[in-house]
């Protein structure tokens, strides 16, 4: 991975610097319910505003695909982020345009400023070179600090990055170097776990993962695919009939690389899914005709524990089961607790991320064991199918052009 420039190889002083943020949090009945993306880009923010710079913060919330759509304003993030940032916060009802001119003009040294939702502007989406050109202008300095949504070419992301001097945030520096270890270089035997419903949602992850990885795990209603694949019975489970062959290939490659695939040796079935079921632990050829598999059962977890003792790395996306619905949680939340143990205690390196599998982390109570856990969705996902991130690559290209 190449050096990306940061807040600290420029003087940000006097500067105004537009601020690219990924604040798009869950909001329910006007209230946010959970406010980690806020406390993520605070030390970025609070270094720029220290070094006396005009912070200008531009954020999309939702998907208003180009037009005003007053539900999706930002204005209702503004208190709960005074809060995150320690730090009054001035809003602009324009995401762009004169009236942001003014907001931006009449900031002094060490203000912050958020600009409305960019995605009312048609452009931003469309990554138009106006709506670029627009969003220079209100600065001299354009930093992004949202990893989370470098996986879209939009004119906030990628466009104005190639029109003023380009620096990453720190939340973004420290993502691509948990990432980087993780699967660019990674200490091995690195293990894999892919978890999930569906196959045909996570191919391109499989794909790459089978020839990056020592060992691929994989969980969720996606291992009852391969299951059949194999030629077993998996009864009246959730599976993908049109995606059996892809399974088949993804196995077959996995031989040809020498790439272990663990897949449930015993599982947990039930005749109703939902919660406080009546269950049984069987193996894979024994499930019944009215039977779903819902949980990996404990002769798993228990290959899981040796396997993850003998990895260096442990990346993770995706739950086991379905975690959701006890009692149908305890094979992720027990692999979950093995590999916080193994972080803490032996020195394994543990990456995970997706929103799915943050929710497991956290009813685990071990996403704080872990040695990374991304707040990105898309992006995370997107960066292990091994795809180029538009608003990372241009970071790096121009740091290309400048060495
Ligand atoms: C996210 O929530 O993953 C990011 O904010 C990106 O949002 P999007 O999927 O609407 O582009």
């Amino acid at each position: 991975m190449s050096r990306f420039p940061g807040l600290k190889d420029f003087n940000a002083h006097s500067k105004r610097v537009l601020m690219r943020v990924d604040i798009n949090a869950p909001f329910v009945n006007g209230e946010i319910t959970d406010d980690t993306r806020l406390r993520l880009i605070a030390p970025g923010v609070q270094m720029l505003v220290a070094s006396g710079a005009k912070v200008i913060l531009c954020a999309h919330f939702g998907r208003p695909n180009g037009k005003i759509v007053p539900e999706m304003s930002l204005r209702p993030l503004v208190k709960p982020l005074m809060k995150a940032l320690g730090k009054p916060v001035a809003f602009c009802s324009a995401p762009l345009g004169e009236e942001a001119k003014r907001a931006v003009a009449a900031m002094n040294n060490g203000d912050v400023l958020l600009l409305e939702n960019i995605r009312f502007i048609e452009g931003e989406e469309k990554n138009s070179p106006d709506t670029a050109r627009a969003l220079a202008e209100l600065a001299d300095v354009y930093v992004n600090d949202g990893f989370s949504v470098s996986h879209r070419a939009h004119a906030s992301t990628e466009g104005v990055a190639r029109l003023l001097p380009a620096y990453a945030g720190p939340t973004m520096l420290q993502e691509l170097e948990a990432l980087q270890a993780a699967l660019g270089a990674p200490k091995r035997p690195l293990a894999a776990v892919v978890g999930g419903s569906k196959v045909s949602t996570k191919i391109t992850l499989l794909k790459n993962l089978v020839e990056k990885a020592d060992l691929l795990v994989i969980g969720g209603g996606m291992a009852n695919t391969f299951l059949a694949a194999q030629g077993y019975n998996v009864g009246a489970s959730l599976y993908e009939k049109d995606f059996l062959d892809t399974a088949k290939q993804i196995m077959k490659r996995a031989d040809a690389c020498g790439v272990q695939i663990l897949l449930p040796v015993d599982v947990v079935t039930a005749k109703e899914f939902k919660a406080g079921a009546d269950y049984r632990v069987c193996a894979p050829g024994e499930v019944a005709s009215d039977e779903m598999i819902l949980d990996a059962g404990p002769k798993t977890v228990a290959l899981l524990k040796d396997a993850f003792a003998a990895a260096r790395t442990v990346i993770w996306n995706g739950p086991l089961g379905a975690f959701e619905t006890e009692p149908f949680h305890q094979s992720t939340v027990a692999a979950a607790k093995i590999v916080a143990d193994l972080t803490k205690n032996a020195g394994v390196v543990s990456v995970a991320g997706g929103g799915d599998t943050v929710s497991a982390l956290n009813l685990a109570g071990v996403s704080e064991d872990f040695t990374y856990v991304s707040g990105a969705g898309g992006a995370f996902l997107e960066w292990m199918e091994g795809k180029v991130l538009p608003g990372v690559a241009i970071l790096e290209e121009k740091e290309t052009v400048a060495a």
